[in-house]
């Protein structure tokens, strides 16, 4: 298969020297490309900034921020036979990008933010994406009910839920715990190394790929 990964934060811009971000470190999406790469399919993985090394045989798109990752999504997807999105996209930006390095002014700031695009959910719809589908959700409760609302809302095959409120897994962690929600049923793994799940999430989408006939 080919396979589309996103992995990573975005940053959005304030000024030169500034921007908003968040605290994923990219390992689960890096995770995941490694284990498709391994498992013998064709990856491109467009990342935001993280410190860490693109996996062997991997094809790398670097971005920075939620339009670039966009751009690139809607660039790539038409080729790809799957696609599994683990990036922490911003959901807003500032609505003005100041051209010099903001000035302390006040005891206070007031930023004016904006939606970014959803990304994911532009997929079926905006890119017309006809192949396997996976999105993660990053929850802090109603884990399963939130992500069965994803699946059917971005028109996943399989929507990969974790709760980000836990210590030790999730965001900036080398471990997680998630819950796999397919259309159909409901399947948790137990907490473990990212780089162990992986494998065992990839095989599920390769399941998934081949009765969908993708
Ligand atoms: O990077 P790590 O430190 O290893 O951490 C891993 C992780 C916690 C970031 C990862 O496991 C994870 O949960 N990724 C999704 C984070 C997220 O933004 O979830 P969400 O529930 O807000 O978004 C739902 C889905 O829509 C996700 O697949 C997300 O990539 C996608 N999305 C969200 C917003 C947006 N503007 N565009 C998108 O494509």
């Amino acid at each position: 298969m080919r396979v589309l990964v996103t992995a990573g934060p975005t940053r959005e811009a304030l000024d030169p020297v500034r921007y908003l971000t968040n605290r994923s470190s990219g390992k689960m999406g890096y995770a995941m490309a490694d284990a498709f790469a391994r498992a013998g399919h064709r990856v491109l993985l467009v990342s935001g900034p993280t410190v860490l090394a693109v996996p062997d045989g991997v094809d790398f798109v670097p971005i920075e921020s939620a339009a670039e990752m966009f751009d690139a999504v809607q660039r790539h997807i038409g080729r790809m036979d799957a696609a599994v999105f683990a990036a922490a996209v911003a959901d807003s930006r500032p609505v003005e990008v100041c051209d010099h390095k903001i000035k302390k002014t006040g005891e206070t700031l007031t930023l004016e933010l904006v939606r970014t695009a959803d990304i994911l959910g532009a997929v079926r719809g905006g890119f017309g994406f006809t192949g396997t589908l996976v999105g993660f959700a990053a929850e802090t409760r109603d884990l399963e009910a939130n992500a069965k609302e994803k699946l059917k809302r971005k028109g996943c095959d399989l929507v990969i839920a974790n709760d980000v409120s836990k210590p030790g897994i999730g965001f900036d962690s080398d471990r997680n715990e998630v819950l796999l929600v397919f259309p159909d049923h409901v399947e948790a793994l137990p907490e473990d190394e990212k780089h162990h799940l992986a494998p065992r999430i990839v095989r599920e989408i390769e399941r998934i790929a081949a009765e969908r006939g993708t």
